[in-house]
């Protein structure tokens, strides 16, 4: 690739210093996605300085504990001992930084409007020590053209040129929570930059740490590829949902029906049906696609439609309890209801909008006695209720309703069919047993 006569010394320098490993890594939010990036980064040989306003995460990370789930407290020990990773909540650090990976959230309003809040924060107060020679690249989920709209006028504020004398990137953050196979590591990187010069930086950056960078031609592509891969899964699974509330209408296993056109060996992929999305990504990204699109007067008639099967499935699966409750001769009001699983998908801790909140305050409010089982959330506070997790099996025996809405492999699944009553199994974790205690979705 060309570079431009007059950005080659900048350009040279900062490539030297990545090539040699000799670049400071600094990583804003040191979150799910930001601490495996940093662990990363750091294991590759790269010096790298975290900064988050947490100060406890800050503390806990200086003392070499790991408070993400897929990453190894024993890891960030030896590399905190190693002088290889540090946290600090002083954005002034910033002057000695040669690179910058931004983590920060991207949530929605109750609007369903973008809340840039967090990018706006974080940029300014990179803005604040900006120099010459830095490479930003911004990982945050967020609507095409927040790069170029957002970040790229706040950085040129202080006169310098982009491509010349600093470098600005997009990188979509593909982190899978709890995927055994896919890590940060073996997960392929896309990269676009705002010029070429950025993204050959950018490309380069990631080759140190990452097995495979897919340069793509600017910022908008790579925010773009972040949006189609969710809003593929969120309307796939919407239409699984959809399958599963049409088969229910017809006395079809929706599940049997998905294994069988599995196995298909083309044209065709399974997603399945649930209680509904959880996460930080699925049920919220493509929202901002659609909230961007509308600008330029385009509905995103896919996004809205499968927002609206998929944000309707908690209700589904209270109606499925109540009418199993009433098929056994007993109301909701006053019937003990046990659930299984309150993270959003199974083996992880995370439970930031999980389904399983919907259901229970639906629970709640039809006057159900609400307990639960979940060995990655030990207690749960949500509207009034003040819960901890309960040993799952006497649970399920004094309950009057056995609820499965997250399959974490460690509970035992005969154990709880031999103990419940009734099991209302939103995720088929009971795949392959027939008792006329279980009602599918
Ligand atoms: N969690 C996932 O599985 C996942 C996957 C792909 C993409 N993403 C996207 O990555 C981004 C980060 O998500 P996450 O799950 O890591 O979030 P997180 O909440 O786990 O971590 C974000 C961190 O940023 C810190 N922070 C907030 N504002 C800050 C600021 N101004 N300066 C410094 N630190 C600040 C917070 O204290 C927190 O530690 C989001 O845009 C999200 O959509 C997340």
């Amino acid at each position: 690739m060309q570079v431009a006569e007059k950005t080659v010394g900048t350009f040279q320098a900062l490539k030297d210093k990545i090539e040699k490993k000799t670049a400071h890594v600094g990583i804003v939010g040191l979150g799910y996605v930001g601490l495996p990036l940093a662990v990363e980064f750091a294991k590759a040989g790269f010096h790298v300085t975290g900064i988050d306003l947490q100060q406890s995460r800050v503390d806990r990370l200086m003392k070499g504990e790991s408070y993400i789930q897929d990453v190894p407290s024993r890891e960030v020990a030896q590399l905190v001992r190693d002088r290889r990773l540090d946290a600090t909540t002083d954005f002034s650090v910033v002057r000695d930084l040669d690179t910058i990976n931004i983590c920060v959230p991207t949530p929605l309003r109750k609007t369903k409007d973008p809340d840039m809040s967090y990018i706006v924060s974080a940029s300014d107060a990179i803005a604040k020590h900006f120099h010459p020679g830095l490479l930003v690249i911004l990982e945050s989920t967020t609507y095409p053209g927040t790069t170029d709209e957002l970040l790229l006028p706040t950085f040129e504020k202080n006169g310098l040129k982009v491509g010349e004398d600093f470098f600005l990137c997009f990188s979509p953050e593909r982190v899978d929570p709890g995927n055994p196979v896919y890590q940060t590591s073996n997960t392929p990187k896309v990269v676009g930059g705002i010029t070429p010069a950025c993204t050959e930086i950018g490309k380069l950056f990631f080759s140190q740490a990452l097995q495979k960078v897919v340069p793509v031609s600017n910022t908008r592509v790579a925010e773009m590829v972040k949006l189609l891969e969710n809003t593929f899964r969120m309307i796939n699974i919407g239409l699984a949902n959809e399958m599963a509330l049409m088969c229910d209408g017809m006395d079809i296993n929706v599940w049997e029906v998905i294994d069988a056109a599995a196995t298909k060996p083309f044209g065709f992929m399974p997603f399945y049906p649930g209680p509904g999305l959880g996460g930080h990504c699925i049920p919220i990204d493509p929202f901002y696609l659609s909230w961007k699109t509308k600008q330029s007067g385009i509905e995103a008639r896919f996004i809205e439609l499968a927002g609206y099967i998929n944000g309707n499935m908690p209700h589904f699966v209270v109606d499925k309890v109540q009418n199993a409750l009433n098929n056994h001769g007993k109301a909701v009001k006053g019937s003990r209801v046990h659930i299984v699983g309150i993270a959003y998908k199974r083996n992880i801790d995370d439970m930031r909008e999980s389904p399983a909140l919907d259901v229970i305050l639906l629970l709640k409010k039809l006057g159900a006695e609400i307990s639960y089982s979940d060995p990655y959330v030990p207690a749960l506070k949500l509207d009034g209720l003040d819960l901890k997790s309960q040993e799952a099996l006497s649970s399920a025996r004094q309950a009057d309703c056995v609820v499965i809405i997250t399959d974490h492999a460690d509970f035992d699944y005969q154990g709880l069919l031999d103990s419940a009553k009734l099991i209302v199994d939103t995720r088929n974790a009971m795949r392959g047993i027939e008792s006329e205690k279980i009602v599918r979705l």
